[in-house]
């Protein structure tokens, strides 16, 4: 992304003519950016037996899928519904795992029929349930238990999943106890091992302690007699939302690949699941200002995406960049001495609707803007809040601009209901 001519652009495609085009809110992704970070994580995992399981959670749009499917990637999915999507998008059901700690038996069906690679298992009572539905359906379910290895990630409490008052996974201490058990089931074959400690990780350390744990584990199921095939170790990095300095994904696997050889795990297959990493810096929202407005205390920049679109702002109190598409050239050249500083909110009924608090901005009505890192979690986790339609989405790839998802019309909106 970069301005050229004091426009913004993705790749080679201007953020002023799509929104012409499309109209606002709009997200657009890039291709290449996406690809990108993928090969961070593939020039990590370079020579070895591995599967990058792209998090779909974070963007499960059709196009982004299919971007990761082309490119060979796996994927992590949580519901029934995801694993539609991503064979919809053309997936290689062999390369899917299922995560989460509330699969329905439906779901376990409907994932075993598709004869995905491996279901992580969070609790005793999964374990069973998923051996019946494995039983029943002349099937064995290949599992692996995701373990809690009570690490702190050091990332905002609602996206730290690791620590014991979380409620995924299985205690460490009860680990070895569940892979007995699982073993002990007909239905299922023990394939692997799994952890996840929290998103938005800017740091390597946690990541080393929690895979200690693993390794630890490791090495006592397998002394019990269980083999495991592959060990995952969960989430992505996090991304620089605001001059945030995660490191490269082959920088921290050149650190957990040598503590994994060091103990001998080397040839095992390995697995990650990132999510935001791999999509989130390669998306932006472009967003019309709709009003500038004094208040007593502050000024108001109200603009035409909201919280139902980007919800992130309102529920971690999240950063995301706010620039201009257009850069602000005054008639004579000379742009404002003193730039106005403004909170950005949106059209929804609450106080939480914001988008960005203190803002420099030079913008009048009719501006352009763009809301920086926002493909991962934000259209994923959009909502039609106070009957908003979703906003549309775009891929661009060098020049080519694909329109993947069109903005929700309140039609759409309504079709699921009916009048008394
Ligand atoms: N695997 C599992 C089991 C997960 O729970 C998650 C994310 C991932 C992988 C992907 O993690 P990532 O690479 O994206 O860090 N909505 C929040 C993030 C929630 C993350 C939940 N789990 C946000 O907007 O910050």
């Amino acid at each position: 992304m970069a301005y050229k001519n004091d426009e913004l652009y993705v790749e080679d495609a201007s953020l002023v003519a799509l929104a012409r085009e499309h109209h606002t809110p709009l997200f657009v992704y890039s291709k290449s950016a996406m690809l990108s970070s993928l090969s961070a994580y593939q020039r990590g995992f370079a020579g070895r037996n591995a599967l990058i399981c792209y998090a779909m959670k974070a963007n499960s749009s059709l196009g982004v899928l299919q971007v990761f499917a082309e490119a060979g990637c796996g994927f992590d999915i949580v519901s029934g519904g995801e694993l539609t999507r991503v064979l919809k998008a053309g997936a290689d059901p062999q390369k899917v795992i299922f995560s989460g700690v509330g699969k329905t038996r439906a779901e376990m069906r409907q994932a075993l029929d598709a004869g995905i690679a491996c279901f992580n298992v969070e609790s005793i009572p999964e374990l069973d349930v998923l051996n019946e539905v494995a039983l029943s359906a002349g099937k064995v379910a290949p599992i692996s238990l995701r373990v809690n290895p009570n690490v702190d990630p050091k990332t905002h409490p609602y996206i730290s999943t690791g620590l014991k008052g979380n409620k995924f996974g299985i205690a460490h201490e009860e680990a070895l106890a569940t892979y007995r058990h699982a073993a002990s089931l007909k239905g299922l074959r023990v394939v692997g091992i799994d952890c996840h400690i929290g998103s938005q990780i800017t740091t390597i350390t946690p990541y080393l302690d929690a895979m200690d744990r693993v390794l630890d584990l490791v090495a006592n199921v397998e002394a019990a007699g269980i083999p495991i095939h592959h060990i995952d170790f969960g989430g992505g990095l996090g991304i620089n939302y605001n001059g945030d300095t995660p490191p490269e994904a082959d920088v921290l696997w050149a650190q957990l690949l040598t503590k994994i050889d060091a103990r001998g795990f080397g040839s095992k297959q390995l697995m990650i699941e990132p999510g935001r990493s791999l999509v989130g810096n390669a998306g932006v929202c472009v967003t019309e200002v709709l009003y500038t407005k004094q208040g007593s205390d502050k000024s108001f920049c109200i603009v035409d995406a909201a919280m139902n679109d980007l919800p992130r702002p309102a529920m971690y109190q999240a950063y995301h960049g706010i620039v201009p598409c257009k850069l602000p050239a005054k008639p004579d050249g000379i742009r404002l001495a003193r730039v106005p500083i403004y909170d950005v909110v949106g059209p929804v009924c609450e106080s939480g609707d914001w988008l960005g608090k203190d803002r420099e901005l030079d913008v009048v009505s009719g501006d352009l803007l763009a809301v920086l890192s926002t493909g991962a979690y934000c259209m994923a986790m959009a909502s039609n809040y106070n009957s908003r339609g979703r906003a549309a989405e775009v891929l661009v790839d060098g020049d080519t601009a694909t329109l993947i998802r069109s903005r929700e019309t309140i039609e759409d909106q309504m079709k699921m209901e009916k009048l008394l």
